[in-house]
């Protein structure tokens, strides 16, 4: 298994270009499946989990192709309408084809994503949505089997607390369904945005995007488009969480303010000074940082895949910080290995303090998620000596070129390979 060696200590100093946002990326991929003609998606980032989709798309008899640039072009039709556990298995956006199989033939068997390193992570909001759709709806031998021989018949939708992933599955079934849907207390994270207005281009009607009560108006067919994927906003806060921690100077390429306020409110309250630029956000950290509290919450609050790199930069602030994760239940696996870099931090139930130390020091660590693990790599870029992060893959899940984007900077990482 691959792992990351890395010397702290060096301020980042430079320009990093952000990529296009993955889970962004994902459930527009997905939505190819509506698409009577070609769907092309450009600024799409080059990633393992952007590849398990289309591993996934390809099995349902997809046309996937990856031009240069990161354009991707999706063309179906879809010819079958079977998600198989061994892909699903690896990741759980999978579940995303869900709602468009089921729009557009009538069925779809889906096999039941696991829980996960962060938390139990049911699909009961997707299948109840689908369900108040008109979809007939079972389990099966570990698979969601769902049909709606009739198609789909527009309703009024709830959600008792605004799933991005549910939010995403219902809209993609609603846009090929008869009649209107309303889907209240709708998740509002700038991705749906993208999707909504994809579908749009695509011939959907969707109306209330980036409200919490999208309104969609079913059409009988959707046609293809060429819609750019947005900026990773978590990727953009992590580069802003390294800048603070070395006390850098960055100019991220490409960073949409505009989906950053809560935490860009947190950073600044912490001492970081960022600034919105032509064409991205500059970046730097002269003085000493001071611990903020955070809580995490559905955009447009404190965004859950920012809680780890925050808590990273709080375990060198002074004084204290409190950071309260109320999206999932078990987020906190990055703290005891940033304890064993030195770092002070004591959990209790859903709320972790943070007591600052001056500095960490460099210790062989793993994690066992994307943010936790990168949460890991921000550390030992501040840290004194050597960090060696393991387990790199799940940082190959959703960060395009991460050490090749921090060397250029100044950042002393460098990749081991190991053979299988
Ligand atoms: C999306 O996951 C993101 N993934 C996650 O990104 C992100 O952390 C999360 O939204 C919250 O912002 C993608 O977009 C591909 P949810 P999703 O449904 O859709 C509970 C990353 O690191 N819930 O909003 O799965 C659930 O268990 C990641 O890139 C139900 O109870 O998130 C969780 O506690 C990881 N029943 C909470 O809601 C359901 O049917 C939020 O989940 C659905 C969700």
């Amino acid at each position: 298994m691959d792992r990351l060696h890395i010397r702290g200590g060096r301020p980042l100093i430079g320009e990093i270009a952000i990529s296009g946002a993955k889970n962004a990326a994902l459930p527009l991929m997905a939505a190819s499946l509506l698409a009577s003609a070609p769907l092309i998606l450009e600024n799409v980032p080059d990633l393992a989990d952007i590849r398990t989709m289309t591993a996934l798309l390809r099995e349902l008899g997809m046309e996937v192709t990856r031009e240069a640039s990161g354009r991707l072009v999706l063309a179906g039709p879809p010819r079958q309408a079977l998600a198989p556990y061994d892909i699903v298995r690896r990741m759980r956006a999978s579940v995303l084809v869900l709602g468009p199989l089921l729009a557009r033939l009538g069925e779809a068997r889906v096999s039941l994503p696991g829980g996960c390193a962060i938390g139990t992570r049911p699909v009961d909001l997707h299948l109840k949505g689908l369900a108040e759709l008109g979809a007939e709806i079972h389990l099966e031998g570990g698979y969601i089997i769902a049909r709606s021989p009739k198609g789909l018949r527009g309703a009024d939708i709830a959600l008792p607390f605004p799933s991005v992933g549910a939010t995403e599955n219902i809209l993609m079934a609603a846009v090929l369904a008869q009649g209107r849907t309303v889907i209240a207390n709708a998740a509002r994270e700038p991705e749906i945005g993208d999707l909504a207005r994809c579908l749009n281009l695509m011939g959907a009607q969707i109306e209330g995007i980036g409200t919490d009560r999208l309104v969609i108006d079913g059409v009988s067919r959707l046609e293809g488009a060429i819609h750019r994927v947005i900026p990773d906003r978590i990727e953009t806060g992590t580069y802003l969480c390294a800048a603070a921690l070395t006390g850098g100077d960055l100019f991220l390429r490409g960073a949409e303010p505009g989906h950053l306020t809560a935490l860009l409110k947190s950073l600044r309250e912490a001492g970081v000074t960022i600034e919105t630029v032509p064409g991205g956000l500059r970046v730097r950290r002269e003085g000493r940082l001071v611990g903020v509290d955070v809580m995490t919450e559905p955009y447009p609050g404190f965004p859950t895949d920012m809680q780890a790199q925050f808590m990273t930069l709080m375990s060198v602030a002074e004084g204290a910080a409190m950071i309260t994760e109320t999206v999932f239940e078990n987020r906190f696996m990055h703290v005891p290995e940033l304890n064993r870099m030195g770092a002070r931090i004591n959990v209790h139930g859903a709320s972790a303090i943070v007591r600052g130390v001056p500095e960490l020091q460099g210790a062989p660590v793993m994690a066992t998620d994307l943010r936790a693990s990168v949460s890991l790599v921000l550390a030992g870029l501040a840290a004194r000596g050597e960090t060696i992060v393991n387990r790199v893959y799940h940082l190959d899940r959703g960060y395009e070129r991460l050490e090749e984007k921090l060397a250029a900077c100044g950042a002393a990482i460098e990749r081991w390979r190991e053979a299988a």
